[in-house]
């Protein structure tokens, strides 16, 4: 095994501390477990291409590990209506609502403008009832139309939701399971539509017209495309991550009439990638941890190895594998670092963000109640970019099958697309974005990509889908 990790501790360390490169080498050791090679990146590549085929076949779907789920997004939309639209958006630790007014442009057709307010999400109400969830978003909307003045207006209103749901229609679907530490009962196998609609008149003190529910990968991807038409792609890689694509029409065998020729989006759900065993051979026993130390132990796996919930959580148990093995700290922990969560993800960022003094990474240990080395500070360095580098890796050779895909099913040689993202993994961490990009560049080199940063996608893309939904209702 070569060494992969760019060591940049060694140039620092004075000739002679043979101890010093002999730790260093041996952290090294444990960190390769983490480099994929490209062999093994287009393996992963491989199989997340098989999976996509078995989820959307009617056939093999029920068993396919990547649900592949119809969204009833469509690729020609005929107008949209004009006016103000509510967006919600649940998902992450926040819930957010947002006034959007869509209004028409001569040059690019619509224009938005939004306003929005965020509420924290109580503990309780993400691991209560399904009443209890409904009830706090219900209350969070009618202080956000009570700050507005908008009590009176029953306004129409898209729903960003970030979980997998089974569509009937743009506006109607059910919760398939809940994925990043949500787990109110009594809302998986419902239609989450009417749990909001009932939450909605258990208040009583405001209406609202919903239109649409959608993924916020699918939110994201239509924010996009309005400023690139050629954005086709929406992808996230926050608290989760998850992508959805166009496909073509007559792929989405789920979707009856699927003969009719057009796109409709796909949300992929590939965050369940692995949930049947196909990625066992790449899993170490960090995230065997993480799974089962999980609110939904064998699930999402392939999130797990990615997505901003879990990379903290990774890097704290390399930290104590390596104090195990005295390479660490001495040996010895505090009592923070040995409490499960308390290796925040945005450490990891911060860490890999520092500018070469170390004061970031002491202070963040010191906060851990660690008294570290430099040298401690450059291994702790060295596994957060060890953990960040998987992820952003394998997150790349997810993308890359994707694209690869579209490429195949519309029978082209050569594929210009762009993909919209978001997610705080993707925009806060210093290196993922790079590697990634690159990653999914090189494993995709018949694909001509273009990545754009969304801003506001979620509230925005929900309330351009309503507009639409409302034209077509109209
Ligand atoms: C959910 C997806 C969502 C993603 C990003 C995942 O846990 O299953 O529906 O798009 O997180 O928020």
């Amino acid at each position: 095994m070569p060494c992969v990790f760019p060591c940049r501790t060694l140039r620092m360390v004075p000739k002679g501390w043979t101890s010093i490169i002999q730790t260093i080498l041996q952290v090294e050791e444990v960190l390769s477990e983490f480099w994929l090679g490209v062999e093994e990146l287009k393996e992963v590549m491989r199989r997340m291409k098989q999976e996509m085929d078995r989820g959307l076949r009617v056939a093999t779907h029920d068993e396919a590990s990547i649900k592949m789920l119809p969204t009833y997004v469509r690729s020609t939309p005929d107008g949209s209506e004009v006016g103000d639209f509510l967006s919600l958006d649940l998902g992450g630790t926040n819930f957010r609502v947002m006034l959007v007014k869509v209004g028409a442009d001569e040059e690019r057709g619509w224009r938005v403008e939004t306003r929005h307010h965020t509420y924290s999400i109580p503990e309780d109400a993400m691991t209560g009832t399904a009443g209890m969830l409904f009830d706090f978003i219900a209350e969070c909307i009618s202080d956000f139309l009570t700050i507005q003045d908008l009590k009176h207006k029953k306004l129409p209103l898209g729903f960003t939701f970030s979980f997998p749901v089974r569509h009937e229609d743009i506006d109607k679907g059910i919760l398939l399971n809940w994925t990043k530490g949500f787990t109110a009962s009594g809302a998986e196998g419902n239609n989450v539509v009417d749990l909001l609609r009932d939450a909605i008149k258990r208040r009583g003190d405001f209406e609202m017209d919903v239109v649409a529910m959608v993924n916020d990968t699918v939110a994201t991807m239509v924010s996009c495309h309005y400023e690139d038409h050629r954005c086709e792609v929406g992808m996230i890689v926050g608290t989760g991550c998850n992508v959805c694509y166009m496909e073509e029409m007559g792929r989405v065998e789920l979707v009856e009439g699927e003969g009719e020729g057009g796109r409709m989006c796909v949300n992929t759900e590939w965050g369940a990638f692995g949930d049947s065993g196909e990625l066992e051979d790449f899993r170490l026993e960090y995230d065997r941890k993480v799974d089962e130390a999980s609110l939904n132990p064998g699930q999402q796996l392939y999130e797990k190895l990615i997505s901003g919930k879990y990379l903290g959580e990774q890097v704290r148990l390399v930290l104590l594998k390596l104090a195990n093995e005295k390479l660490l700290f001495g040996g010895e922990v505090s009592e923070q670092l040995q409490t499960r969560g308390s290796f925040d993800t945005c450490f990891v960022s911060q860490i890999e963000g520092d500018s070469g003094d170390r004061k970031q990474i002491y202070s963040i240990l010191w906060k851990l109640g660690l008294r570290p080395s430099a040298l401690d500070c450059d291994i702790v360095r060295l596994a957060c970019e060890g953990v960040s580098t998987r992820a952003a890796r394998l997150c790349g050779a997810g993308l890359a099958a994707i694209i690869d895909c579209m490429r195949e099913h519309r029978g082209q040689g050569e594929l210009e697309i762009s993909v919209g993202v978001d997610g705080s993994v993707y925009k806060l961490h210093p290196c993922f974005k790079d590697k990634f990009h690159k990653t999914v560049r090189d494993l995709a080199p018949r694909c001509d990509i273009t990545f754009i940063q969304s801003e506001e996608g979620s509230g925005r893309g929900a309330a351009l889908i309503s507009a639409v939904a409302s034209k077509m209702a109209s």
